[in-house]
């Protein structure tokens, strides 16, 4: 059987730390939307993990939803992306609550925000487990309300986050050797 851990090059976050940050967001988030009865958003595939583990901790009633987005084939560079599959939910007047597996040159989630805010909803918050502000594309000045870790500028994956869409199971995040990549 092949073993993902091989290609780990340093655990970036453990299952523990990983765990206890969703606990302190829970807390936060629980006070923020109760009796707001939000629309919480995931957006697909990479937020899964954190999704599952989040709503968990958020104790308060709400409504759940997703969008999956994706770039245009073929034009990585221009950052044009497409609604491969909408939320279902009417969120006229409600109050939504993205929440993102990672916060990485902003493209995803301002697009994710703009197409979200077209259907006037009460609020909008972001939520992004991960933050890598040092890979922001210039211009991109949104902000995500709620961070559970800033990391450095490596390419991670596990707990939901993927190379070629493998080591999302991974129960951790770790940062990929770079021979996985080069190779
Ligand atoms: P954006 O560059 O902020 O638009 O992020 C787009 C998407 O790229 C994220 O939702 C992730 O799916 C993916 N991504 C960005 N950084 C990483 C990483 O370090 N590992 C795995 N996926 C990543
Ligand atoms: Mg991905």
């Amino acid at each position: 059987m092949e073993n993902m851990d091989k290609d780990i090059q340093q655990i970036l976050l453990t299952e523990e730390q990983i765990q206890s940050k969703i606990a302190e967001l829970g807390k936060i988030l629980t006070e923020e939307y109760a009796d707001k009865n939000p629309v919480i958003v995931g957006v697909l595939k990479g937020v899964v993990v954190f999704y599952a583990d989040m709503i968990r901790q958020i104790k308060t009633p709400c409504q759940l939803d997703f969008m999956w987005i994706s770039s245009y084939a073929g034009a990585n560079s221009s950052g044009k992306m497409l609604v491969r599959q909408d939320v279902t939910a009417d969120i006229k007047g409600r109050h939504v609550l993205i929440l993102e597996d990672i916060f990485d040159t902003g493209n995803s989630l301002s697009f994710t925000v703009e197409h979200l805010l077209s259907k006037e909803p009460a609020s909008l918050k972001i939520c992004t487990f991960l933050d890598k502000p040092e890979r922001r594309k210039p211009g991109v000045t949104l902000q995500a309300d709620y961070v559970g870790y800033t990391i450095p500028n490596a390419f991670v994956v596990g707990y939901g986050l993927d190379y070629n869409e493998k080591y999302r199971n991974l129960p951790y995040i770790g940062i990929l050797k770079p021979e996985v990549y080069e190779k």
